[in-house]
């Protein structure tokens, strides 16, 4: 399989997507719509956004709902990034390869470029609701488990305790917390809400959420990794901004090597949940290894 080809592919039809829904607002500010579409489209992976394509097409052909909610998760995941750069945050100066949103539009915008984002990431999936029933049940579950995982018992929840355990030296469980809830929950939800798209198969949900939580937590961990040996080329950002903050990260914890085998190990668990899908899982292994190979 053409791995690269298929992942550059869906993430055209998710650009192409976003630009359509930013395309669609009216009445705003010209530079808070700047800020929003700064940040929006310096690139960025999309990876969450492909993981909740994929997801529904483990199990469906065509479904028409997965794009608007994948623009929402990829608005919601934006936000989060130009507010984890702020100086009160991480306070970070470059973001996908350019400089970070505040650094452009001034501290005020980037806090408001991120509010938008969240803000027209619900309006998105509110106002493609689908009519037909059974497509709307499965919709409105989807969007419940994206708005939990965004929330404080996710996303926001893990930043909180990210922020509020810099310069400790705390358990392996409270890193284990951060790391869950600041990134792996949007990874996991993003998946769980692609396939609950589906109205068939949900005694197939298990193995996609068992996948997604490794491949979540594996990819913060390699995040992490990044921050050590990465160079900003490649990354788009300057790594070394943990050891500024002192952050609680798994390389500072249990060193580099460690890491890597842990990282390596939740890969391998991920691969072996999402293989229940036989062929059809083959573009999610393939995506589950490149985690480990990941520079960027
Ligand atoms: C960065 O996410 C923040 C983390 C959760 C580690 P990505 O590495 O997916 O960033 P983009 O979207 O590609 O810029
Ligand atoms: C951030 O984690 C996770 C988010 C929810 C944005 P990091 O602070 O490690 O992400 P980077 O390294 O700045 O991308
Ligand atoms: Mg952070
Ligand atoms: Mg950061
Ligand atoms: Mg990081």
């Amino acid at each position: 399989m053409d791995f690269l080809y298929q992942y550059n592919h869906k993430k055209e039809l998710v650009n192409k997507a976003l630009e359509e829904e930013l395309g669609k607002v009216t009445g705003s500010h010209g530079k808070l719509i700047d800020s929003v579409k700064y940040s929006l489209f310096a690139g960025g992976k999309r990876l969450r956004p492909i993981l909740l394509l994929s997801a529904n097409e483990l199990v469906e052909d065509d479904n028409e709902d997965k794009m608007h909610l994948a623009c929402a998760v990829e608005m919601i995941h934006t936000y989060s990034l130009i507010h984890d750069d702020l100086p009160a945050m991480d306070n970070d100066d470059y973001r996908r390869g350019v400089l970070t949103n505040h650094m452009v539009f001034g501290e005020a915008m980037a806090i408001l470029a991120g509010d938008a984002l969240l803000n027209l990431a619900y309006e998105t999936m509110i106002n493609n609701i689908p009519v037909e029933q059974d497509r709307m049940r499965g919709y409105l579950k989807a969007v419940s488990v994206i708005a939990r995982a965004s929330g404080m018992s996710g996303m926001i929840g893990g930043q909180a305790a990210d922020i509020d355990n810099e310069g400790t030296d705390r358990t392996e469980d409270m890193l284990t917390y951060i790391h869950q809830h600041k990134t792996e929950a949007l990874i996991t939800a993003s998946l769980n809400a692609g396939f609950l798209l589906s109205s068939q198969n949900s005694e197939l949900l298990e193995p996609v959420i068992a996948y997604g939580k490794a491949i979540g937590l594996a990819f913060q961990i390699t995040d992490d990794i990044l921050d050590v040996t990465g160079d900003f080329p490649a990354l788009g950002k300057k790594p070394g901004s943990d050891t500024k903050n002192s952050k609680l990260t798994y390389p500072g914890r249990f060193g580099l090597e460690a890491s890597r085998k842990m990282a390596k190990n939740l890969i391998d668990e991920a691969v072996m949940h999402i293989s229940v899908f036989g062929d059809r899982s083959e573009f999610l292994k393939c995506l589950a290894y490149s985690i480990l190979e990941r520079t960027q």
